[in-house]
């Protein structure tokens, strides 16, 4: 059976239309129950354990490894931000001044600055395919230039599986095809649709795949997490935390140093990973999500929206053609003439939520929005186009 509103999960108030998810999630009460919980715990510090440092975070990597169907969960790092993620990636990659790095137009700033330091510190290229300047079939249009940027001196490919602005769907599977034929890194940042849009790792193979956690992954702010594949393996973390180290469990012989790291990604775990209350809640969250499931988030999100997004397109409004796109967040063009200031002060005064990227609207939302939001969204389009 597909999934109905989970609303009466969270504790958005009722006259509130929150379309942002894209830039914060709101909680859900299993998850606000294992923070406050956590939070108690810390008068208690004498019945903290040893295995309280290790098991529940090697139980909620191994969550995120089902989540995105990684067979492994030594392959997850827990880490606090993209950037800290994208930076051990970084870290790990050294460059010819031939070499390109490619990345698509206007990606999230912690998926653009490392690599921009990365090519100017070795002299090499960053190669940034833009958006196609047509609304016809952009997205195919957009994919297919990714594709045929990579050649011979691709070292590196670096981009979301969604644009985070606007919301177009990059084709994973073929850009990793041609990244294989050419021995090129596939990055992603999955931090705009793991969760809400069905993800493989044994599918589609990357590099690296990095999240933010707090947005549809519904951990609180500061959690994020990684995937490193094999290239990794026995590379050069940006920090040497002691947890990371094999036999770290054993606290009586911590200054018996040793030299070997944990397997695979455990080297690029963020020190302190075992965060109790961050654990916990990021734990409560990815259980829920693995009951719901991010293709029924998807098809949830396509039922409540694609006729709205009929209505908008015919108000004058551009949105990605549906299979260049996600449903649980998409751009809006708003046409030419709207008075895009005005727009903002309606959406204030019916305290609706979106973001604004310039002409654009970025529409994102979850198991919890209703047709009652879009209306509201939709009739204040329409007045400002009417004004
Ligand atoms: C695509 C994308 N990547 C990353 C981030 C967050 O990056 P960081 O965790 O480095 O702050 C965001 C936040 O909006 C995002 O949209």
């Amino acid at each position: 059976m597909s999934l109905q509103n989970q609303k009466h999960l969270f504790k958005i108030p009722e006259d509130i239309t929150y379309l942002n998810i894209a830039s914060l999630s709101p909680s859900f009460h299993s998850v606000e129950k294992a923070g406050i919980d956590a939070v108690l715990k810390k008068n208690t510090p004498h019945l903290t354990k040893v295995v309280d440092f290790y098991n529940p975070v090697i139980e909620l990597r191994k969550l995120f490894a089902e989540l995105i169907d990684a067979n492994n969960h030594e392959r997850i790092a827990t880490i606090p931000s993209v950037s800290y993620g994208m930076a051990n990636v970084a870290n790990n990659i050294s460059l010819k001044s031939t070499d390109e790095v490619i990345i698509v137009d206007e990606q999230f700033p912690s998926n653009y600055y490392v690599w921009k330091k990365l090519v100017d510190l070795y002299g090499a290229n960053l190669k940034v395919i833009k958006a196609p300047d047509t609304k016809i079939h952009r997205g195919k249009l957009w994919n297919e230039e990714i594709l045929n940027a990579i050649n011979k001196n691709t070292a590196l490919v670096a981009m979301g599986n969604v644009h985070w602005s606007n919301g177009t769907l990059f084709d994973l599977k073929a850009i990793r095809e041609k990244t294989n034929l050419h021995n090129s890194l596939l990055i992603i940042d999955g931090s705009q649709s793991i969760g809400a849009f069905p993800f493989s790792i044994k599918e589609i193979q990357p590099d690296a795949l990095i999240c933010a956690g707090y947005k549809w992954l519904f951990g609180p702010y500061g959690s994020a997490f990684a995937y490193y594949g094999p290239y990794f393996d026995h590379g050069n973390p940006i920090e040497e935390n002691w947890l990371n180290r094999k036999n770290s469990e054993d606290f009586t012989r911590l200054t018996k140093y040793e030299s070997e790291y944990k397997p695979m990604a455990n080297r690029y775990s963020v020190g302190e990973s075992g965060s109790f209350i961050y654990v916990q809640m990021r734990m409560a969250a990815l259980k829920q999500l693995l009951v719901w499931k991010p293709s029924q988030i998807q098809e949830y999100c396509k039922q409540l929206t694609q006729p709205y997004a009929k209505t908008l397109r015919k108000l004058g409004c551009y949105i990605e053609d549906d299979e260049y796109r996600t449903h649980h967040m998409f751009g809006v063009e708003l046409p030419e003439q709207v008075n895009i200031e005005l727009l903002k002060q309606k959406f204030s005064e019916q305290n609706i939520y979106v973001s604004f990227r310039g002409n654009y609207l970025r529409l994102s939302c979850h198991l919890y929005n209703t047709k009652n939001d879009f209306d509201k969204l939709v009739l204040c389009i329409e007045s400002v186009l009417n004004s």
